[in-house]
């Protein structure tokens, strides 16, 4: 029989790509099972004959039905990250329906290095949750995605103003990923035909610290921007001050300390060998954005 893929998350920046790949590998649209808390933002893919359905983690009741006749799933971790908790509750939730529903294997996106007490604030979400889909009877492939190098975009305007790429990092290097590869791997696991228990980390071609970012865009900018490493309070300060919630800044800054200790320095070959292509280079993501930069 053939399988049905349900995508969580559907209309999130990840949950579009991946349901965009599903079709684009020639999977019928009845065969794909979008779910979202706002249905009506995937009118579109509604029209090409995907399944869409209202689905809410909040809302355990409106989970069952909403998952309803899936066989493989990938499970979209939420952004809930203002109140300790909410995250790891609507995870259970979700994962308890998954069960419910008869699924046979979740695809989850987690964290490089989710180890108990790991500076990551939302490592140990991350943690129960393969902890949650271990107690189960699924099968599962857990992708530890590294942190998507789309996110510099957002720092690169204040740092080409300033010259200063301003983070808490150190000399830490992380092998950043970008987002699209993140959703081609989550794509390609949840339409193979992979059974059993994985996890994998999906990372970038190489580790880069903060110092060899700021090279690379010193030279697509044709300006010199240089990396300037804070101590995790004074960069919480300093985002607070911008305008971020004091709870975005700490998940923010926690990510730099975890990237300073070496937590998210290893390199897979995960990306590849689940698509059949290499990731992309930070270099070449740069040069693909590089009207964001010369402005
Ligand atoms: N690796 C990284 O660097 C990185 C960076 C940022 C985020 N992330 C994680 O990866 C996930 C996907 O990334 P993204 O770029 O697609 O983020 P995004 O565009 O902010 O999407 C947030 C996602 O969370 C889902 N969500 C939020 N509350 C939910 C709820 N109550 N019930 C069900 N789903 C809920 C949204 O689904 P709907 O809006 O469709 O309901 C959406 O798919 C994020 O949610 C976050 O956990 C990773």
């Amino acid at each position: 029989m053939s399988a049905t893929y349900l995508v969580t998350g559907a209309s999130g920046q990840l949950g579009r790509r991946v349901v965009s790949n599903l079709l684009e590998r020639g999977i019928a649209p009845a065969r794909i099972i979008a779910t979202t808390r706002k249905p009506e933002s995937l009118a579109a893919l509604a029209e090409r004959g995907v399944v869409v359905r209202a689905a809410d983690f909040d809302d355990e009741t409106s989970l069952t039905k909403a998952f309803a006749g899936a066989t493989r799933a990938l499970l979209v971790s939420t952004d809930a990250l203002d109140a300790p908790g909410k995250r790891i509750a609507q995870h259970r939730a979700a994962i308890r329906a998954l069960e419910a529903a008869k699924v046979d294997h979740v695809v989850y996106t987690s964290v490089p290095n989710p180890y108990p007490g790991s500076p990551v604030a939302i490592g140990q979400d991350h943690l129960e949750t393969e902890q949650e889909l271990g107690r189960t009877r699924l099968g599962f492939t857990v992708l530890r995605n590294s942190l998507y190098f789309d996110l510099l975009l957002h720092a690169l305007p204040a740092a080409l103003t300033s010259g200063d790429l301003v983070d808490a990092r150190g000399d830490g290097a992380a092998a950043f990923v970008t987002r699209e590869d993140c959703a081609l791997a989550a794509a390609a696991a949840l339409a193979s035909d992979t059974r059993g228990r994985r996890i994998m980390d999906v990372t970038g071609p190489a580790a880069l610290t903060s110092a060899d970012v700021a090279k690379l865009v010193s030279d697509v900018a044709k300006k010199p921007i240089r990396h300037v490493s804070l101590s995790k309070d004074a960069l919480v300060a300093g985002l607070t001050a911008h305008g971020f919630p004091p709870a975005i800044a700490d998940v923010y800054a926690s990510f730099d300390v975890a990237i300073e200790k070496g937590d998210f320095h290893v390199v897979s070959s995960t990306v590849k060998e689940l698509t059949g292509n290499a990731p992309e280079s930070v270099a070449a993501f740069l040069a693909r954005h590089a009207s964001v930069i010369t402005g």
